[in-house]
């Protein structure tokens, strides 16, 4: 809540009265001397006019009144409290006395006093609107809901142009559980005054809740021209997440590539509202369709993108920020396309060799497919004339290195978006040549950071030993499949203290707070590529964090990352977890998501952690939930009845195949999952060596075993609002009977894995 307080002193009393004896005609004469000074905002002379008065007669109430309001405008709000209290010692039946110094005490937090001289200021002057608001914002301060909200009302009731009071009414309204009474007051206070940020905030988010996306958009759109808040993006984000309808405007367009580009969040989170959008122009739809249609036969550039199909798709902002932002084009559709798009246009190139892309908008479609296929790690479906298209490309560009002739740029982006550039012998002396920007930039992207990341591979120390047989078969898996990639890391743009963010996220958990703030030392167990790590690094105050992963190649690729960020607040480390206490160090915080479940004995691992977590200590853990993965494990059965293997061809080979299967076959329902568009995400979604799926009984249990207090599961706000409605005797939602029987009804609530928080009892 962001309620405005009404600081202003609306009244500066009277206007000064003739008076008939002569001591008190001095009296006045200073007092309306002192007046003039007062209205022209000369406040010492004026204060000296009122002090003089106050010398001729000390129970001169207006002056008392005036030093008071004086000692107000100047900061002195305890002298004016005093001062104000003295004139209403003298004259307790004055309405603007108890107004003013009701302000006074607002903004002292006197909140109880406040409320209390504003009630009689009502009482005096009942028709006094401002009166009735100042009286509606003390007990908002003191959460007294119900007289907050019939202030509000009466206030409104005689000015119904306040702003501010229609915004304080409605959060209190919402705060009673009342959202629809809420709604319309925050409308009109943004009818009336467009610039509460947090209004747009709150309504935005009754919108969203009440499930009509398409209306919170509109108003997130709207607060966002005002002040860009993270709390905005984000719920901005969380409008697209589930791809509902949206409207297609310019306006919308421009915020989805800002919140892919800059990004305000994970940009795969979006890729299905995105991809929406791009398929809003008629050009682009037109392709996909054909696309569709002739699958798995191929098209020519022709056929496929029609007269300007081409262009739109080079020229679509959407399109672009997309690919080059998203490993997650989760559209099966869009995938057919892309793919058609890239064989076409080696075709054409072949049909007209060297500078097949000629035009702009051809190389710039070009260059962003192959920043897009590096990204999905090669994953869309190649055959072999692909292939043996593009090894004549590499040939000619490897032989063109060593004589020194030109390499046309269609060709490194033709090539880019079949495999690395960084694969080409000598690639490093492309580096050397000139470039078109968008070229350039593939190189960045294919040549000079994988070169920087493998450079990093000396600087990463090994903590510990590891000769785990599993350990050592999960390690080879994420040597050479990383997880999981991500292009940039979203801002986290506020940074709180550990035991705020805590209360924060978990308002109602009995938590105890640890008081860390100076210093809090993190531990990220099994930190794959450091999203993570730089998550926490910037999240907490004082985090300094320790990160460690059994895969080298995921743990440069997260220390490239993290220096690009700027970030010096993590260390990498080599390690694994089940031989992490010889490290004899231990932990405010251990993070360890999606790694334990991937153990020979996950709980053996958890107990490894655990003893390194101090009293009172947070552990955030992510494991498989059993009843989400059924999907996975028919698809895990169809892989291994086919027998395919865990290279980047055979996984390309059974993506098509699942793909091909009926809609309704169980195994075919991973395909509604992100993380089976990229290679190593689906290798490590499919194709894991080793895997465990838990239930929460079992965690019920391992909490209780281990002197552990759930503080929350990490969901999406809908999904905590079901939740409460169905089980409201848990407001804090930590009641892990609950939460079974609320997956049993709904068993892909925790399709993204049981990821919940727990403190260690001390
Ligand atoms: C699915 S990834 C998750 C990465 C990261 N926690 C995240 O959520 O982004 C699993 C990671 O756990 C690591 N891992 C698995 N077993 C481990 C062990 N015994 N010790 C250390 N790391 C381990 C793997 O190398 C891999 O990088």
């Amino acid at each position: 809540m962001n309620r405005k307080q009404r600081r202003q002193l609306a009244r500066i009393g009277p206007a000064p009265r003739k008076v008939s004896t002569p001591s008190h005609a001095s009296v006045a004469g200073l007092f309306a001397k002192a007046f003039q000074h007062f209205q022209a905002g000369r406040l010492s002379e004026a204060m000296d006019l009122y002090h003089q008065a106050l010398t001729l007669n000390p129970q001169h109430c207006d002056s008392l009144h005036h030093l008071g309001l004086i000692a107000f405008k100047i900061g002195r709000h305890e002298v004016a409290v005093d001062m104000i209290g003295r004139a209403i010692a003298l004259n307790e039946a004055n309405a603007e006395l108890h107004y003013n110094i009701s302000v006074v005490l607002t903004a002292l937090g006197r909140y109880a006093e406040a409320a209390s001289h504003s009630q009689r200021a009502v009482a005096l002057k009942p028709d006094d609107a401002a009166a009735h608001m100042l009286l509606g914002d003390s007990c908002l301060k003191l959460e007294k809901l119900d007289q907050a909200v019939a202030a509000y009302r009466q206030g409104l009731a005689l000015d119904p142009t306040d702003a501010e009071a229609h915004n304080n009414l409605a959060e209190a309204l919402l705060t009673q559980g009342h959202p629809d009474e809420a709604a319309p007051h925050f409308e009109e206070a943004l009818r009336l005054k467009p610039d509460i940020a947090a209004a747009y905030q709150n309504l935005a988010m009754i919108h969203f809740l009440g499930g009509d996306k398409p209306r919170a958009l509109n108003v997130i759109m709207q607060g966002l021209r005002i002040k860009e808040t993270p709390f905005l993006k984000t719920l901005f984000l969380d409008c697209l997440r589930y791809g509902s309808t949206i409207p297609d405007s310019g306006m919308l367009r421009h915020y989805v590539v800002r919140a892919l580009s800059e990004p305000w969040g994970r940009p795969g989170s979006i890729a299905y509202a995105c991809i929406t959008l791009v398929k809003c122009d008629p050009r682009i739809k037109h392709g996909i369709d054909r696309a569709v249609a002739a699958w798995p036969a191929r098209l020519s550039c022709q056929d496929l993108f029609g007269p300007d199909g081409l262009r739109a798709a080079g020229a679509d902002p959407v399109l672009r920020a997309l690919l080059q932002n998203s490993h997650h084009v989760n559209d099966v559709a869009l995938e057919r396309f892309l793919t058609m798009a890239r064989s076409a246009l080696l075709d054409a190139a072949a049909a007209t060799p060297a500078a097949a892309i000629v035009d702009d908008a051809t190389l710039t479609f070009s260059c962003t497919l192959a920043r897009h296929c590096f990204i999905n790690e090669y994953v869309f479906a190649c055959s072999a004339d692909e292939q043996a298209q593009v090894a004549m490309l590499r040939d000619q560009v490897v032989a063109a290195l060593r004589t020194g002739d030109a390499i046309a740029a269609s060709s490194l982006a033709l090539i880019a978006s079949y495999e690395p550039l960084y694969a080409i012998p000598e690639s490093e002396a492309l580096l050397a040549r000139s470039w078109p920007g968008e070229i350039a930039d593939l190189l960045l992207q294919q040549v000079r950071e994988p070169l920087a990341e493998r450079e990093l591979r000396k600087s990463i120390p090994q903590l510990t030993r590891i000769d785990d047989d599993i350990s050592l078969l999960v390690q080879s898996q994420y040597e050479e499949s990383p997880y999981p990639r991500w292009v940039k890391y979203a801002p986290d743009e506020i940074t709180y203290s550990i035991d705020d963010r805590m209360r924060r996220d978990f308002p109602l958990a009995r938590y105890v707070p640890i008081g860390k703030v100076d210093r809090l030392d993190v531990l990220i167990a099994g930190c794959g590529t450091g999203q993570q790590a730089v998550g926490a690094a910037r999240r907490y105050t004082g985090a300094r964090v320790l990160a460690v992963d059994l895969s080298l190649s995921s743990l440069c690729y997260a220390k490239y990352r993290t220096e690009a960020l700027g970030l010096d607040n993590i260390d990498y480390g080599q390690a694994d977890i089940l031989r992490l206490a010889s490290l004899n160090r231990d932990f405010d915080v251990i993070a360890c998501s999606g790694v334990l479940h991937h153990l020979a004995d996950p709980l053996a691992g958890w107990r490894v952690l655990l003893s390194m977590l101090r009293p009172n200590g947070l552990m955030h853990i992510a494991l498989y939930s059993k009843m989400a993965r059924a999907h996975i494990v028919a698809a895990r059965d169809f892989i291994a009845a086919r027998g395919y293997r865990a290279t980047v061809e055979d996984i390309r080979r059974c993506r098509q195949d699942i793909l091909a299967l009926d809609l309704d076959a169980p195994a075919r329902g991973v395909v509604w999952s992100a993380d089976f568009y990229t290679t190593s995400n689906c290798r490590d979604l499919l194709f894991h060596v080793q895997e465990h799926h838990f239930t929460l009984p079992q965690i019920k249990t391992f909490l209780a075993e281990n002197g552990l207090a759930l503080l929350g599961f990490e969901h999406d706000a809908d999904v905590l609002q079901r939740y409460r409605g169905q089980f409201p005797d848990d407001p804090a939602c930590t009641n892990l009977d609950h939460w079974h029987a609320f997956e049993q009804q709904n068993p892909n609530t925790f399709g993204r894995m049981y990821q919940f928080v727990v403190q260690k009892l001390a």
